[in-house]
């Protein structure tokens, strides 16, 4: 059963990690962006449904910059936890790792803001239960997430 019953931010945190096989790569022999993306609104719609108890769609995804290639052979590690919630949309925030799995050696590629709009039965939008911020950085990354929701609704 759904309740309206406020909801920690780390109830929504969750992990997904995928070895990167040679079906994954662009011409020039990385990983293409685009299944990286596909990985990402995964991973973010996973941590809002962990919360919201509900099935979510997708309705923004703020600009995406990859900051290092990753390779075939990587282990691309995807962490999310939502950082805001209004009534019936939330905000994940997607942090992007690739591990040589041999070496050890991580690198952070990205970190993407995604929203998401929680779902009922009939397709309609419902209200999801509030968002509690625990501690001192919780409560930034909370702020922050209400700055970013506020200025993609001016730009609407
Ligand atoms: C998501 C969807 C159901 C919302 O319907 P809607 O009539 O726009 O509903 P609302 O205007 O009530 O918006 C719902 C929530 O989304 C938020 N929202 C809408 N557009 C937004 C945008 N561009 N950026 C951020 N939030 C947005 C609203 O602020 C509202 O949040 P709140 O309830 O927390 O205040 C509808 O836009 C839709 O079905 N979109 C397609 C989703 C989809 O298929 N995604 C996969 C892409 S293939």
């Amino acid at each position: 059963m759904t309740t309206l019953a406020p909801k920690p931010m780390r109830a929504s945190r969750i992990s997904i990690a995928q070895l990167m096989q040679p079906e994954h790569a662009n011409p020039a022999g990385n990983v293409h962006g685009g299944y990286i993306m596909k990985l990402v609104d995964e991973c973010g719609a996973l941590a809002c449904m962990r919360h919201a108890a509900r099935r979510v769609v997708t309705v923004a995804i703020d600009r995406m910059t990859f900051r290092q290639p990753i390779k075939i052979g990587d282990l691309v590690i995807l962490s999310a936890e939502v950082t805001y919630v209004g009534r019936t949309s939330l905000e994940a925030a997607v942090h992007v790792e690739a591990e040589n799995p041999i070496s050890g050696e991580k690198t952070h590629t990205n970190t993407a803001y995604l929203v998401y709009v929680a779902i009922g039965e009939d397709g309609l939008p419902v209200e999801v239960p509030p968002l509690l911020a625990e501690n001192a950085e919780e409560r930034e990354k909370l702020a922050a997430g209400q700055a970013r929701q506020r200025q993609r609704l001016e730009q609407k």
